[in-house]
Formats: C-alpha cells, structure tokens, sequence
C-alpha cells in the first residue's frame, strides 16, 4: 500500500534523457504523490509543443514559464516536480526550486543519454548536437549549474528504476 512520506515536494533535475519523467512516474505511484511534469503543464497551458513555444518566443520566455511554475508549486505538497533539463540553468529558478523541498540531480553517461534521446525529436536544443560528442560538451558546459542546485546527485548508469527510486528514498 503506497503511504504518504512527504509533507513537501521534491524536485528532479538534471539533463534531457537524465531518467527525470521515468523516476518521477515510479516514485509518485509508490509514495502516492501527485507529479508536475513541468514541460507537459507549460505545454497545455500554452496550448504548444515545447518546440514551437522556443521557436515562437525564444528560450528566455520558455524560462520565465517555468520560474512562475516553480514559484506557483510552492504552495503544494507531497508533489513530484519533474524540471525540464534546462530549468536549473537560471538562478532564478534555482531559487524557487529550493523553497519547494528537496532538489534531486539525476545523472547519466553521454552514451546513456544518446541511447534514451536518439530516436525523439521533441528537444529544441539537442538540434545539430544528437552525437554523444555533442551531448557531452553540452553536459560539460551545464555540469557546474546543475550540481550547484542539486542537494543530492544519483547516478542512474546501469541501475534499475526501482534501485534508483531506493537510493533516492534512502537519501532524502
Ligand atoms: C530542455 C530540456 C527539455 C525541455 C526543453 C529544454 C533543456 O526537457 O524543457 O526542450 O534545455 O535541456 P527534458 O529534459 O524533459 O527533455
């Protein structure tokens, strides 16, 4: 039987293909916290794809949708917030992220991510950078931004959903 563990929302970050949305899916059913997956309600409310909100109004409306989103979801709890991977880039949103709970940074390989991401084409900014080479240098110029926001870093390399989930669970 899931129970409630959270009196507070915790926040997954971390690069596209970082595992955000599979964690999140398997934490909140069993924790039974309601999720935010923050690309999916910019989407809806914007009644665009992601792509088309970046190609329409450039990435820095983009982020001010998801600093007011990360502002707004302070007053909820027991949420799951699955952040697009670029989310932790800005400071700003850094900061509304540690006033809802605990911020998660999920990792992976280059080689991992091209593996998870290759075959979508829903990511603006992977365009021109679906190699591992590209991936890795845009993982390098993001590294020190991410684990600067992060209270706790999980490797996902080579582990199941369900170790990740424990290990999470374990260091909260
Ligand atoms: C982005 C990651 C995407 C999405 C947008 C920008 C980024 O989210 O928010 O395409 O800058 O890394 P996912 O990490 O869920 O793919």
């Amino acid at each position: 039987q899931a129970r409630k563990l959270f009196d507070y929302n915790i926040v997954l970050i971390g690069f596209m293909g970082a595992g955000k949305s599979t964690i999140s899916d398997y934490l909140s059913t069993m924790f039974a916290m309601k999720i935010v997956e923050m690309d999916q309600v910019i989407a809806e409310r914007e009644q665009m794809s992601i792509p088309d909100i970046f190609s329409t109004y450039g990435e820095e409306y983009f982020r001010d949708l998801e600093t007011g989103l990360l502002m707004e979801m302070q007053s909820h709890k027991n949420t799951i917030i699955s952040c697009g991977g670029g989310a932790a880039l800005r400071e700003r949103n850094v900061v509304e992220m540690k006033k809802n709970g605990r911020v998660v940074l999920l990792t992976a390989s280059p080689k991992t991510v091209y593996d998870r991401v290759k075959d979508s084409d829903d990511r603006p900014v992977l365009r021109g950078r679906k190699s591992i080479k590209g991936i890795s240098e845009l993982m390098e110029q993001r590294r020190e931004k991410y684990e600067a926001a992060a209270d706790i870093i999980i490797n996902t390399d080579n582990k199941t959903v369900l170790k990740v989930c424990e290990e999470l669970v374990q260091r909260l």
